[in-house]
């Protein structure tokens, strides 16, 4: 799909369909409402006057051009009081638009600019966040269904051009609408990559994929094998990946920029069937997408190379699978990791937190940044907690924490700050080794738990740790579809952007 903004000709249009948002608060000003209106003999003006639901929010009402203009149709579309539109108002009209959109197969598409015309949000937030809507919500995972769920073929849309009111407001759309297309676009790949099933993205896909994805771009990509990971003793991740046939894999990413370096590290198990301290069947359901934050991270490096950032950064994502075969390691094991600790394995499911552990201390010490974020689906209690709808982010640096949540307010992936108090950090002391993979019985404040045993393994780099355990999927929003909602790279690249 092609969105872009583009100054056309009237009288000489041929596309699909015209979308003409409108509002309950203010009449159409906009002089291409007016000219279209004439067009079609004023029965837009009127409709709009005789029947105030079509500019209630969320109303799509479609009319018939006849022949006095190349298009098949036009719509009126609700937004509801121009004085209560907020940004993220207008990504879910851009979601619901494109659905309707293709639920009706018009595939070449006109949308009327309202840029200027909003009371509430600037222009070029307001193409920036309508565009995300666009690009987002058209997303559907269907390459392994033969037909679509609808049984008719659908045709895709092909292109969304948005009319602006004149060349100024043209110039000022140009930039957000091309930013938002290629962040959105990742946004989508990464969807992607959760999507595939677990037979499919095992570690080994997880690097290769890797590999191509950056492989024209400035990102540099290196992959270690099971050898190599064996050398550098990491035997966290070596210690989960045993009770799988599939051998693990750790991917680093380089992209060189002007900035301070910066570590970006993501969880990366392809299937979390728990270990032997097996996870019963309901709660294994969705476990292909423990690597969300794998692909984040992955979905970053990618954003940041297409929008050329001057962001410096080096990326580390641990690759594994966490089985119960024979090989498999038991409640009980200690561990020595590379770090010099000791670890005991209290809980084979608390998996992310051993294998974040030896990819935080690489990171620390091998690749040496200024300040580091790990992202992980860690724990079940970050949805206890805080639902699908925000992340948990803890840490050791304020301004970093703070950077990101401010961050996350503008891109709308919000994350919220829980506390990491001395006495939590306390919870992670092991019985027979130095530390243990869990926090206190009854998993008490799982979530900072979890960041508590990772605290262990940052050798004092500034660092902050986002659970996206709830995040990672989503129960439906307007623009991110029910299921993997691709968390992470609006959050993390509107940092990097800032
Ligand atoms: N991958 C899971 C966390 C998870 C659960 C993510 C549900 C998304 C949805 C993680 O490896 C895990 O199993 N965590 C355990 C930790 C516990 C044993 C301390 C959990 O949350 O139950
Ligand atoms: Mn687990
Ligand atoms: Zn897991």
């Amino acid at each position: 799909m092609d969105i872009q903004v583009k100054s056309l000709k009237l009288d000489k249009i041929k596309t699909d369909v015209i979308v003409i948002p409108v509002f309950q608060d203010s009449k159409p000003m906009e002089e291409n409402f007016q000219k279209i209106d004439a067009m079609l003999g004023k029965v837009l003006s009127k409709a709009l006057v005789e029947d105030k639901s079509f500019a209630e929010e969320g109303q799509f009402n479609s009319f018939l051009s006849g022949k006095r203009i190349d298009v098949k149709e036009v719509i009126l579309a609700g937004m509801g009081k121009d004085k209560k539109i907020t940004e993220d108002k207008l990504r879910k009209f851009g979601g619901k638009l494109v659905n309707y959109l293709k639920s009706k197969n018009l595939s070449k598409v006109v949308v009327l600019s309202f840029g200027l015309g909003l009371k509430k949000v600037q222009v070029d937030r307001a193409t920036y966040c309508l565009t995300e809507g666009l690009v987002l919500g058209g997303y559907s995972f269907d390459k392994y269904k033969s037909k679509c769920d609808s049984g008719k073929d659908k045709k895709e849309i092909k292109s969304i051009t948005l009319l602006p009111q004149n060349d100024f407001e043209e110039k000022q759309m140009k930039k957000p609408i091309n930013e938002a297309v290629t962040i959105c676009n990742v946004t989508n790949i990464v969807r992607d990559l959760v999507n595939e099933p677990a037979n499919v993205a095992t570690p080994k896909y997880l690097a290769d994929f890797a590999k191509k994805l950056f492989k024209k771009t400035k990102v540099k990509c290196k992959v270690l094998d099971k050898k190599a990971i064996k050398k550098l003793g990491m035997n966290l991740l070596l210690g989960v990946s045993k009770g799988s046939s599939e051998d693990p894999r750790l991917i680093l990413l380089e992209y060189k920029g002007k900035c301070e370096k910066l570590g970006l590290v993501g969880k990366g198990v392809t299937f979390d069937a728990g270990g032997l301290n097996l996870k019963p069947s309901a709660y294994m359901d969705d476990m292909k997408e423990d690597m969300g934050g794998a692909a984040a991270v992955l979905g970053v490096f990618k954003a940041v190379a297409d929008l050329k950032l001057s962001a410096n950064l080096v990326g580390v994502i641990p690759c594994t699978e966490n089985l119960c075969g024979s090989s498999a390691q038991k409640p009980g094991d200690v561990i020595l990791t590379a770090s010099g600790k000791t670890v005991e394995i209290a809980n084979t499911d608390a998996e992310g937190r051993l294998i974040l552990a030896d990819a935080l201390w690489y990171t620390a010490t091998k690749l040496k940044p200024k300040k580091m974020i790990d992202i992980a689906t860690l724990t079940g209690a970050s949805v206890v907690t805080l639902g699908k709808i925000v992340a948990p982010i803890v840490g050791t640096d304020k301004e970093l924490i703070d950077g990101l949540v401010t961050a996350s307010n503008t891109s709308y992936e919000r994350l919220w700050e829980l506390p990491f108090y001395e006495e939590y950090l306390e919870d992670v002391k092991g019985k027979v080794a130095d530390i243990k993979n869990l926090g206190l019985p009854k998993g008490e404040a799982g979530v900072i738990a979890g960041g508590a045993f990772l605290n262990e393994f940052v050798n004092d780099i500034p660092w902050a740790h986002i659970d996206i355990g709830g995040a990672v999927n989503s129960n439906g929003n307007g623009y991110i579809a029910k299921g993997h909602s691709g968390f992470g790279v609006r959050v993390l690249v509107e940092y990097l952007k800032g």
